[in-house]
């Protein structure tokens, strides 16, 4: 009795040492995460704070904005693809505002039904240029932002005064594009597509030895790295900060943000009737053929198993219409448009798909370098990365066309949100604020960067090569 006993205690003692190690071990592993998470990863916070999205505290009190119907301009427009520059690794976190005092992050009240996209920066509601902003105290100086080679197609008008205005910062900051400014400007915005630029580039390079020591360099881009510069030698050192629609930009302007319409704003429609009005699959508006992304090629095996329409100087058949962008051709007509960048770049997501996202009555099929299921409600649009072949997405547009509750359970989804007009403009406008508020609080250490190799910045893990061919 004794004898065996013992031997169950043997026996035991082992087994209770494992039990007991293995919850030291997890217990272990519980601390250090918490610890890991609060303090270490605080203490190693990137020095400009951009990778660490702040808490989801603030709440947009009342939401207001204005109704957008896309308006008939009477005009001829053909869809126009920017055929233009520029980079991105992005960072997940949203990136908030250096000098705002309201916070930009919200939650949103979701009504019934409505999926918000996961990340919220491209939600106006939510991380818009808050209107409630600390203007400079009156008498300060205006911060003289010298634009050194504006895009041709930039519209704000030379003093920005406007585009100020709207933001509360008319005593704030100013617009010039008077180059003899350049030793005396507080900022120098260089549209980076053309770091190559015929002018005397060294005189350029050459003044930033002699550049102000507060004055701040922001290299511009809306356009994706393929299109950018390949070399940038003599720019080392010598942007503080980035403007672009790169989420890990110091100030990022994205070509548009979507917005939550409310219930009153929602226009009435019968989705059902809409969608059996339907005729045809697919229409694709192109112009540029022959790209990094190699859409073409991605289409023409699509084609082989559903018809795809093919607009513009890349196809047969034009579209002139009244509205601006044949979004009510579309709307009657076709189940889905594709919506396929020229380039599969990080973060790279254009007019392209948020001008009609907004404005027709039709399900985006997308593919691109952006991560469109964070960044779009997941029931509104159809990644092509989700599918394997252009076979296996052809099958799931022949099911959708078929399964009309399905379909028009995305349209419904896809219309609780519109868009601006000319959003990238807007954008651009939030853009200018927010550099005009940095400069004014350009001594707060987390305002303080450069850039070493600005090329690395644009072409480092930038683009990526299409895989689903
Ligand atoms: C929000 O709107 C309601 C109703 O219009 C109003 O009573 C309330 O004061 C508003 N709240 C804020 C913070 O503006
Ligand atoms: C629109 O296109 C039609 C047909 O090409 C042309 O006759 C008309 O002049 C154009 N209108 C404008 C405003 O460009
Ligand atoms: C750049 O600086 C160097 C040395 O100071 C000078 O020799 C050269 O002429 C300058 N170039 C221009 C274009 O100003
Ligand atoms: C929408 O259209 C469908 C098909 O024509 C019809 O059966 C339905 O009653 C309509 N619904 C509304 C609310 O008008
Ligand atoms: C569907 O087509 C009919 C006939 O062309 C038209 O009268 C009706 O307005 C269309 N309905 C919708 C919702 O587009
Ligand atoms: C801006 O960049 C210049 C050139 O590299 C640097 O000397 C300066 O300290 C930077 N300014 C800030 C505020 O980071």
């Amino acid at each position: 009795m004794r004898t065996s006993s013992k031997r169950l205690t043997c026996a035991i003692r082992p087994a209770y040492f494992a039990v007991v190690v293995a919850v030291v071990v997890v217990a272990w592993m519980c601390v250090f995460t918490l610890v890991y998470n609060n303090t270490f990863q605080a203490l190693h916070r990137p020095r400009f704070g951009y990778s660490t999205p702040p808490p989801w505290t603030a709440t947009v009190s009342n939401i207001t904005h204005t109704t957008f119907q896309p308006t008939l301009t009477g005009q001829n427009h053909s869809i126009r693809e920017r055929a233009s520059v520029h980079k991105p690794a992005s960072v997940d976190g949203r990136s908030p505002f250096v000098s705002g005092t309201t916070s930009s992050y919200c939650k949103l009240p979701t009504p019934d039904g409505v999926v918000l996209p996961r990340n919220t920066q491209y939600l106006e509601q939510c991380s818009s240029s808050s209107p409630t902003i600390s203007v400079p105290a009156a008498g300060k100086k205006k911060k003289v932002i010298l634009v050194y080679n504006r895009p041709s197609w930039m519209m704000i008008t030379d003093s920005g005064d406007k585009t100020f205005k709207r933001c509360g910062l008319e005593d704030a900051c100013i617009m010039t594009n008077d180059r003899r400014t350049l030793h005396t400007a507080d900022a120098v915005f260089i549209n980076a597509q053309h770091l190559n630029f015929p002018y005397p580039f060294e005189a350029v390079t050459n003044s930033t030895r002699r550049r102000p020591p507060q004055q701040m360099w922001v290299a511009f881009s809306i356009e994706p790295p393929p299109l950018m510069p390949q070399s940038v030698r003599g720019w080392e050192n010598v942007f503080n900060w980035t403007m672009t629609y790169r989420r890990d930009s110091d100030i990022f302007v994205p070509y548009g943000k979507l917005s939550l319409r409310t219930e009153a704003a929602l226009p009435a429609r019968n989705f059902t009737q809409l969608a059996l009005n339907k005729t045809k699959p697919v229409a694709w508006f192109v112009s540029n053929c022959v790209t990094q992304s190699a859409r073409e090629a991605y289409v023409k095996e699509l084609s082989k198993y559903i018809q795809v329409d093919v607009y513009g100087k890349c196809g047969k058949l034009s579209c002139v219409q009244k509205d601006r962008d044949c979004s009510g051709m579309l709307s009657s007509t076709y189940f889905f448009y594709l919506s396929f960048e020229n380039s599969l770049c990080v973060d790279y997501v254009t007019e392209k798909l948020f001008n009609l996202y907004g404005s027709a009555d039709v399900i985006p099929v997308t593919r691109g370098g952006v991560k469109y299921d964070e960044v779009f409600p997941a029931n509104t649009l159809i990644n092509t990365a989700n599918f394997k072949s252009p076979r296996h997405l052809a099958n799931h547009l022949h099911d959708l066309m078929g399964d009309l509750q399905t379909y028009t359970a995305m349209l419904r989804a896809k219309h609780r949100f519109m868009l601006r007009k000319n959003e990238l403009h807007e954008q651009l406008g939030h853009g200018f604020c927010k550099l005009c508020r940095m400069l004014h609080d350009g001594d707060r250490t987390q305002a303080r960067r450069v850039y070493p190799d600005f090329r690395h910045w644009v072409h480092k893990n930038a683009c990526l090569r299409p895989k689903d061919l």
